[in-house]
């Protein structure tokens, strides 16, 4: 199989591009970024020399480039995206620029190539909003709160619009919260751990009470994979880890863990629109393509905590103070 994968030098499409050369002797991935902020060539050390394995620098919007890599294509899995919700709200253009514009531009040299190209669109479990009680189903309607949100639910339609209009074979995924090795530091989980290693207030925002449902990068990984190969197109998969926590009992964890006080916590001003729970029901993807999440939230914590002890090296030139910020809403990007 020819892969094209978007956005593979970020948190997911690295570990995703990890476990397709991991699994699959028969693959040639070609991996685009634009080698933004949050995208890092290191989380790809190792596999650089790999003859399976190559990179272009470029943008997903640059239709000339994905026109060319449509060619040989038989797949794209779309990662590329501004994905931070804080800086979303300082500043959304970038946002509408690569998750919305961008993704127009892959439908559209997938279109103009007439080409059979299965894409894989990556989406969230924000592009529902929140929900107070039970879960998310795959036909129930998008209601984003941050523009973020926004950004993606809008990609999420344009590819269901392809595929009614054109045909075009595209699955969406709508995946809850991911934490593992090579999450940028400005994220909960990787930012609550390299806080409390330098000793620094651990900030939370609000009451803490907010629910996130954590998922292991890896189990992501393998969903997306079963979705790739064996998913329907047109179809929408929800992908949940089954693990719905509150945010101060996820940073208590963390403090546990590392043997560091809980006074340490610092509540601070809670971010504007900041929804108040999200949940998915994925059923249909256990259902139709037998993926279920193999890791336990605790034995994936511990995990992840380990590979942030021991790759310092990784994280220490990244982790600087606007990175680290309490409340990184309020800055200018
Ligand atoms: N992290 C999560 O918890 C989570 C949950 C559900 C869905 N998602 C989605 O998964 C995808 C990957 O998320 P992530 O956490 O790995 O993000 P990330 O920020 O770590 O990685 C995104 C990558 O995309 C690249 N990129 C951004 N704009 C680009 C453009 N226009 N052209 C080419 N490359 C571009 C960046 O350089 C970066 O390497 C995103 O689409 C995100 O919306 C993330």
């Amino acid at each position: 199989m020819h892969l094209v994968v978007t956005g593979g030098c970020g948190f997911i499409g690295s570990n995703f591009i990890r476990h397709i050369l991991n699994s699959y002797e028969d693959v040639k991935i070609v991996n685009v970024d634009s080698l933004s902020y949050g995208s890092n060539l290191s989380n790809l050390k190792g596999i650089e020399n790999d003859r399976r394995y190559r990179f272009v620098k470029g943008r997903i919007n640059d239709m000339n480039l994905m026109k060319e890599l449509v060619k040989d294509a038989d797949a794209i899995a779309n990662f590329a995206a501004e994905s931070h919700v804080d800086r979303s709200i300082a500043d959304p253009w970038p946002f509408f620029k690569s998750n919305t514009e961008g993704i127009l531009a892959i439908l559209e040299a997938i279109r103009v190539s007439g080409k059979n190209v299965r894409l894989v669109q990556v989406g969230t479990d924000e592009s529902y909003g929140d929900i107070l009680v039970g879960s998310f189903r795959e036909d129930d309607r998008l209601n984003p709160s941050s523009p973020y949100a926004a950004s993606k639910a809008c990609a999420d339609l344009l590819c269901l619009a392809y595929h009614r209009t054109y045909g075009i074979d595209v699955i969406i995924t709508r995946c809850t919260n991911n934490f593992g090795p090579y999450q940028f530091p400005e994220k909960l989980i990787p930012k609550t751990i390299i806080r409390a290693v330098l000793n620094l207030k651990v900030p939370v925002y609000g009451s803490g009470k907010n629910v996130r449902d954590w998922i292991y990068v890896l189990d992501h990984c393998e969903a997306l994979d079963k979705v790739l190969r064996n998913g329907k197109a047109g179809e929408v998969y929800n992908i949940s880890g089954g693990n719905e926590l509150t945010n101060i009992q996820v940073v208590e964890q963390i403090l546990e863990s590392l043997n560091k006080p809980k006074d340490l916590i610092e509540f601070v001003e809670d971010r504007p629109g900041h929804d108040i729970r999200y949940s998915l029901n994925s059923s249909k993807i256990l259902r139709e393509l037998g993926w279920r999440p193999k890791y336990s939230f605790k034995e994936a914590l511990e995990h992840t905590i380990e590979w942030y002890l021991h790759n310092d090296w990784w994280w220490k030139p990244l982790a600087d103070e606007r990175i680290l910020h309490p409340t990184p809403w309020k800055l200018k990007w």
